[in-house]
């Protein structure tokens, strides 16, 4: 690359920017919500995974979105080795200035305006001319530039946008300071040949286009998210938008695992660089899923729980021979462990600390304290303690130590005897209460004891249970989906005890709700 970009430098040829949006895009779609502390230490894990850019929010989009994008720059945008922070920003003075003013702590920083340029949404989304929209993209490119050195503009829709039209967007964005460009498939309509021609087609067209850094961001409507990003590679793009897990608006964004996966297993095909420590990839995957209470399906790649697993006969026999017969990459080099089978209740805090390093957690001592507490618990009633039981714990009690309404004990009566009770004592706001219910089952009694402690209104939408690992003594892991005004919530539970993970995952839900009821969506947000 010729130029020299103000946060990048020179760049080799072959280096991608892997740009996170996973606290923007991700976090934007339906039931997917963090509170302040889940956004900053998922920053400061993707800091420890080396993307090179965060989106840490939309920051005009309510005052919850400016205090987090604003966080994050003066908590992971001071570290020595701080990705550049970005913000989103529609393309108006408002949406620019409070993104620059919620950045304005950060060491590295990018403003990113978002344009439409597709006739479709020009005409019925913006109610813009052509031109209009042409001179909205300078203007807020220049009014950004005073902000900021590195500044994206974004053509949303720009695989159904008219090719010649989206060459003259980018030409003048880039003449107005752009360093970067992006051509989004904002509705995942394109299929990888698309992507290709799309890039090669704006490099052939636009003069100026070797002074910005091109970038794909691709949804995943039709499931082509990944396969789209890499044939934008090969048509010059050179900074891919994706988000841990694929999470995202629809059917979610481009996973960044796979894309990373594909590249550094495919070096024949893509030979192309970054900075990612795979082996941070299934720890980020899983805190994720912690904080938003969405566990990803077990056939995911790189990340899902059977990415490793042989099931057949010929297969695990291949494996065991020689690894590559089946296993195109290693399961460590993306964070699994050798072995799962891992600490019972002789094991010491030190075997437990490195287990929980091992799994991806950075836990500071008094979370360990907690964890390791629970821990000997788990140990005490389950003969053998996997990695799945750790995950499980380290996510349901540690990792949650921030929440309003806390867990604290559960005693249930249940038979064909006696009318099902429940008596629960939960901490909420720092205070203690307790309460007794009755119902028709344990659960329902349960759930009725939390309505009595913490009244709401939502509904229950959901309702599933299932064992982390196997046998009788096994964890039970329920999910509980929760609904109030159009919200939806998904909680998670863990517990040898089935009403006690139960429990647990009502109140995972009910946070979640809290933490919506906070925010107000944007009027218009791009997805
Ligand atoms: O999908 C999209 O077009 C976006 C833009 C804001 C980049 O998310
Ligand atoms: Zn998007």
């Amino acid at each position: 690359m010729s130029f020299n970009h103000p946060n990048f430098g020179r760049l080799d040829e072959n280096r991608i920017i892997v740009f996170d949006t996973t606290l923007r895009d991700g976090e934007q779609s339906p039931g997917f919500s963090m509170n302040l502390n889940e956004k900053i230490r998922m920053a400061e894990a993707l800091t420890d995974l080396g993307v090179d850019v965060i989106e840490a929010g939309f920051a005009i989009a309510s005052i919850g979105d400016f205090e987090s994008v604003k966080t994050i720059a003066e908590t992971v945008g001071q570290r020595a080795d701080s990705p550049v922070l970005a913000s989103l920003c529609r393309a108006n003075a408002a949406d620019i200035l409070r993104s620059a003013e919620a950045l304005l702590p950060a060491k590295r920083k990018r403003i990113h305006i978002v344009i439409a340029t597709s006739d479709l949404h020009m005409k019925y989304k913006l109610r813009l001319e052509p031109e209009q929209v042409i001179e909205q993209s300078i203007n807020s490119v220049k009014l950004a530039r005073q902000h900021a050195d590195d500044v994206e503009w974004s053509a949303e829709d720009a695989t159904r946008s008219d090719m010649d039209f989206l060459a003259r967007c980018v030409e003048a964005a880039i003449d107005a300071g752009a360093t970067t460009i992006n051509l989004p498939d904002t509705v995942g309509y394109a299929i990888p040949d698309d992507m290709e021609a799309m890039f090669r087609t704006i490099r052939n067209k636009v003069p100026n286009i070797d002074k910005a850094i091109l970038s794909t961001h691709n949804h995943n409507d039709l499931g082509l998210g990944v396969a789209n990003t890499l044939a934008s590679l090969r048509g010059g793009a050179r900074q891919i938008e994706s988000t841990i897990n694929g999470i995202g608006e629809r059917a979610g964004n481009a996973s960044l695992e796979e894309i990373v996966m594909a590249i550094r297993t495919r070096q024949d095909a893509m030979p192309y660089s970054n900075n990612i420590q795979t082996k941070q990839l299934l720890g980020l995957s899983r805190l994720l899923a912690t904080v938003t209470g969405f566990d990803v399906q077990p056939n995911k790649a790189i990340v899902g729980r059977n990415a490793f697993a042989h099931e057949s006969g010929i297969h695990q026999d291949g494996v065991l021979k020689m690894a590559s017969t089946y296993e195109i990459m290693t399961p460590e080099s993306v964070g699994w462990a050798k072995n799962s089978i891992v600490l019972g209740k002789h094991s010491g805090r030190a075997a437990f600390r490195d287990r929980l390093n091992t799994l991806g957690y950075k836990i500071g001592d008094n979370q360990l304290n907690d964890a390791f507490r629970r821990f000997k618990d788990l140990a005490d009633r389950k003969k053998v303690v996997f990695d799945e039981d750790i995950v499980a714990l380290v996510d349901d009690e540690v990792m949650r130590d921030h929440e309003r309404i806390r867990f604290v004990s559960l005693d249930v009566r249940t038979g064909t005897k006696a009318q099902p009770s429940a008596e629960l004592e939960l901490e909420i706001d720092g205070v203690t209460k307790q309460a007794a219910a009755v119902g028709d089952g344990p659960v329902d009694a349960t759930f009725k004891a939390i309505q009595k402690l913490f009244p709401h209104h939502a509904t229950l939408q959901l309702f599933q249970i299932g064992a982390i690992t196997e046998g009788t003594d096994a964890q039970a892991r329920t999910t509980v989906r929760l609904e109030e005004d159009g919200k939806l919530v998904d909680g998670q539970g863990a517990d040898t005890d089935t009403i006690v993970a139960s429990a647990r995952a009502y109140i995972h839900a009910l946070n979640k709700l809290l933490v919506k009821r906070e925010r107000t969506a944007p009027a218009a947000m791009a997805s």
